[in-house]
């Protein structure tokens, strides 16, 4: 149906496009040729048009460059970004001193100026041109030397062929700074800079406050970007010379490759991003800083930031050095000295260099030099090749403290560290590799005395490692996952132990005096795999003893090693193991003991449940999520818990949630339990359907649990018991009818207080709907889950849940037989504090 009015506008348009080509438009800007309010300039293939508007819903006029073949006008360059203009009486020309000026129609005073200050004599000689990679450049016409460029003078966004950087032969000094807001791109917060002190590195800024240091150029990607984020879109050259420090991007001038549309904007928020056009829109391909270990100095100086679980993040120390507090490291043994007195260097892999602007560089040592230039000098603490690309030659040297370092999962780089001769042995030893012939030619026989002190210190401190399990290497981060400990039980705590290997085996003898002969009043409670015991050791120490005398099927040297390896996973919010004890065919489980109960005793109890407001109850459920991820993810061992539930969540003094029971099905032996129950371990309420109708189990079965616990923890009730006259009867398809209803917050325990963000909870529920959905290729990993947590991304819609029907659990066979019979005696029995 044709509208007559809009026949009329489209009429209106095309006269005026037929019109405007010729009326406007001029190509140059001279002295008697200026650019008017409503006028463009265009690059010669059109690519870039240079014109006035508005910034958003500003009303204000700007001149701006933007670029002219994309549907969505996107302004790369702004000239007047704090003196806009107030209508649309802006022209833009050359004045008598050859300056590139700004005003109104009835005014000379220049609203902006391009102030180049030469003396001319001739001045209508100039003109302003735009050329084709976006860039207005003020030419003298007879010598076509350019006098002013936009280059110069980037805003927010760095184009292909831009420098960055410092220009030392004129002074310029070329940064990014972000518009103050997407409608005022006046001059805000943020800047993007080159930093040439000390080797010359790039960072973000928020106002003085560095945010990140995307680092430096290392001949194949930046020092501070994961190797699979460097970009294939752009040819970075870096040049460090004494005429210049810069860093420029070209897009890849190979002609069978397709032009791409590409940018790099600092955005007022304090991001970096980088976008390619497609078609119709800009996609960000990548952005910075992304993780919290991105952020400058976020782990103390001598440390570095491990990203392992993505949001939440550990600061490790580095070798020979100690944890002083979560964030900070101070040296193991002070005084002992690194100076001719058989140092060396222990690797790290995977490395972001620390900051540079304290770094020396020698571009002339190959890595073998830059050691030994390390070497040689005392106060050198660490060393790192400054230059990856091809047989690249460059050594970067670190004094004092080393800042702002993390891993990546991939890329990075090797970073050596100096350490005294005692951990020189220490790594030696447990690398097993060319350190310790290192360390051995270095001492030679004249320091055999040395050699025994080594020998006994590394003695000391082999004991010590075992007696915490500590760190083991740091050059493979997979395998330093254990940073901080809280209080590890002293050696005397262990008393009444026998060692073997690392697990502490203790006696039953001691087992039997703590609990008082396994007596009823220490009784803790009745577990999945057998009552739980309070025990006081002779020392004071409180321990919680697990019985698994029922499952007697399996091997005790298979326990042991199975119970060593379990005993290994350390995590803040993972319950300890402290070792066993084995008696003939009673096996036991030693834990630390938590004085709090468990979760389900705090979340179903009515008065201990108002204790808990949304912050707390949050943390928790991070700190949950936290554990499982380490347990699938993070741990060599990949543990799927296979029956986490509230009552499996117990809470320390600070209520910080640990999980216990997991990996059971290991220390028990997995076909030990399903033969002695012939049914399949888990909770039902906490199973999701797959597991509970066939026994499948992965670790997206203990999302699902996970899933479960969040919103039993949002809403204060049982899903297992959990009965309401609606559609749906039980908890999850309650929650599922509501959120449909986009009334999800009616299920939220009343006992909460009023004030908890609802925007926060209201996602925590959505999070939950996702791990419960029905498919397991619906439900999210957990690294995606504790993600998702910690960032205010946006989430996918849920799809409708599982066990949704009507009944109990599920109208469907199998499962509800086998769960009434066998599953319900043993894991849904309660269980007290442990
Ligand atoms: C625009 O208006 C503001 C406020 O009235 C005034 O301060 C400013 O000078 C005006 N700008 C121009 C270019 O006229
Ligand atoms: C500029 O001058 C024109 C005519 O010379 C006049 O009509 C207009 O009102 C003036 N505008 C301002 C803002 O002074
Ligand atoms: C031009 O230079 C003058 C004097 O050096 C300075 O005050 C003014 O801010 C400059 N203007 C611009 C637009 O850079
Ligand atoms: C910039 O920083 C100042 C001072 O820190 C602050 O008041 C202002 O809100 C910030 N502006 C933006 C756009 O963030
Ligand atoms: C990158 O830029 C350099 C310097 O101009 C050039 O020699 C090289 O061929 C470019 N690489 C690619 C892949 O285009
Ligand atoms: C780099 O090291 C070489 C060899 O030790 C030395 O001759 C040169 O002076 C050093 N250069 C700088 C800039 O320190
Ligand atoms: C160690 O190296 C730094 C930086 O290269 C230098 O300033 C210092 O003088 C050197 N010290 C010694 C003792 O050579
Ligand atoms: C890095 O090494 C390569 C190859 O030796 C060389 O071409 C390049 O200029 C070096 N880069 C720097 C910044 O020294």
């Amino acid at each position: 149906m044709m509208n007559p009015a809009k026949g009329n506008t489209s009429l209106l348009l095309l006269s005026l496009l037929l019109v405007c080509p010729i009326c406007t438009s001029p190509d140059t800007i001279t002295l008697d040729q200026p650019l008017k309010d409503g006028q463009l300039l265009l690059s010669n293939q059109k690519t870039f048009a240079l014109g006035f508007f508005n910034p958003g819903s500003s009303n204000h006029r700007y001149v701006g460059i933007w670029f002219n073949q994309i549907t969505k006008q996107t302004v790369v360059w702004v000239a007047n970004r704090d003196t806009p203009l107030n209508d649309t009486s802006g022209v833009l020309s050359i004045n008598g001193k050859g300056n590139l000026v700004l005003h109104t129609r009835n005014q000379t005073t220049p609203i902006w100026s391009t102030n180049v200050s030469f003396s001319v004599s001739s001045t209508n000689n100039y003109m302003a041109k735009l050329l084709d990679i976006g860039n207005l450049v003020l030419v003298q016409q007879d010598s076509q030397h350019v006098t002013w460029q936009s280059f110069d003078y980037p805003t927010n966004t760095l184009l292909p062929f831009m420098k960055l950087g410092l220009d030392r032969r004129t002074g310029l000094n070329r940064f990014l700074t972000s518009w103050k807001s997407k409608d005022d791109p006046g001059i805000g917060n943020c800047s993007y800079r080159m930093v040439p002190t000390g080797y010359p590195q790039v960072s973000l800024y928020m106002g003085q406050t560095l945010l990140w240091r995307t680092g430096f150029w290392t001949g194949l990607r930046w020092s501070g970007i994961p190797t699979r984020m460097t970009s294939k879109y752009f040819n970075v050259s870096f040049v460090n010379n004494q005429d210049e420090t810069t860093v420029m991007y070209r897009t890849f001038s190979d002609a069978a490759k397709p032009k791409v549309i590409v940018k790099m904007v600092v955005d007022e928020s304090g991001l970096v991003q980088r976008s390619l056009w497609q078609e119709t829109t800009w996609v960000e391909y990548w952005s910075a800083p992304q993780e919290l270990c991105d952020k400058y100095l976020n782990c103390g100086p001598n440390s570095y930031c491990d990203p392992n679980n993505l949001v939440i993040f550990e600061c490790k120390c580095f070798p020979g050095f100690e944890p002083k507090s979560s964030r900070d490291c101070m040296r193991e043994k002070q005084g002992v000295s690194m100076c001719n007195n058989g140092e060396g260097f222990v690797k790290l892999a995977h490395m972001k260099a620390p900051d540079t602007s304290i770094a020396h560089a020698n571009m002339s040592l190959s890595m073998k030099e830059c050691e030994q230039e390390c070497l040689r000098n005392c106060s050198c603490m660490a060393y790192a090749s400054a230059n990856e690309s091809e047989g690249g030659i460059g050594c970067l040297t670190w004094q004092g403290d080393l800042v702002d370092t993390r891993t990546y999962p991939d890329g990075g780089q090797d970073l050596y560290i100096r350490v005294d001769a005692v951990v020189l042995a220490q790594y030696a030893k447990e690398n097993g590799l060319t350190q310790k012939k290192r360390m051995l030619a270095i001492l030679g026989v004249s320091v055999a005395i040395m050699f025994l002190l080594i020998v006994s210190v590394v003695y000391c401190f082999v004991m010590k490692k075992n007696k915490e399990t500590r760190h083991s290497t740091y050059s493979d981060s997979a395998d330093s996952t254990l940073p901080y400990f809280e209080d590890s039980p002293s050696r005397r705590d262990l008393d009444g132990t026998r060692r073997n290997s690392n697990l502490p085996l203790f006696n039953l003898r001691t087992i039997i005096a703590a609990t008082e002969n396994f007596s009823t009043a220490n009784k803790l409670g009745q577990g999945g795999f057998g009552p739980v015991y309070k025990g006081l050791l002779q020392n004071g120490m409180e321990i919680a003893v697990k019985r698994l005398s029922k499952y007697s099927g399996q091997g005790i040297e298979q326990f042991k090693t199975e119970v060593a390896l379990i005993a290994k996973l350390q995590h803040r919010n993972l319950v300890r193991i402290l070792g066993c004890c084995i008696h003939k065919k009673e096996k036991m489980l030693i834990y630390e003991y938590l004085p709090n109960k468990s979760l389900d005793s705090f979340i179903f109890d009515e008065t201990k449940r108002s204790c808990l407001d949304w912050g707390k109850r949050f943390e928790i459920i991070c700190g949950i999520s936290r554990g499982i991820l380490y347990l699938h993810q993070d741990s060599r061992l990949r543990i799927i818990h296979r029956d986490l539930k509230a009552s499996n969540v117990l809470l320390d003094n600070a209520l910080n949630p640990k999980i216990s029971d997991f990996g059971m099905a290991r220390i028990v032996g997995g076909d030990q339990i399903e033969a002695n129950t012939n049914c399949i371990v888990g909770t039902f309420g906490y199973m999701s359907p797959k597991y509970a109708m066939q026994g499948l189990f992965s670790i997206k079965s203990d999302v699902y649990s996970f899933g479960v616990l969040l919103l039993e923890i949002i809403i204060g009730k049982r899903n297992s018991t959990y009965h309401h006259d609606g559609p749906s009867s039980n908890l999850i398809g309650h929650v599922w009818d509501l959120w449909r209803e986009d009334n999800s917050m009616k299920i939220v325990d009343p006992l909460l207080d009023e004030t908890y963000p609802a925007h926060e909870v209201s996602r925590c529920i959505q999070i939950g709907l996702l791990c419960v959905q029905e498919h397991a290729t619906d439900r999210p990993t957990m690294s995606t889950v504790v993600f998702m947590l910690g960032n205010d991304t946006p989430l996918p819609s849920p799809k409708q849940p599982a066990f949704i029907l009507k009944g109990t659990y599920s109208s469907t066979d199998r499962s509800t037989s086998a769960a009434s019979n066998s599953i319900n005696e043993i894991t849904l029995s309660k269980i007290d504090g442990r």
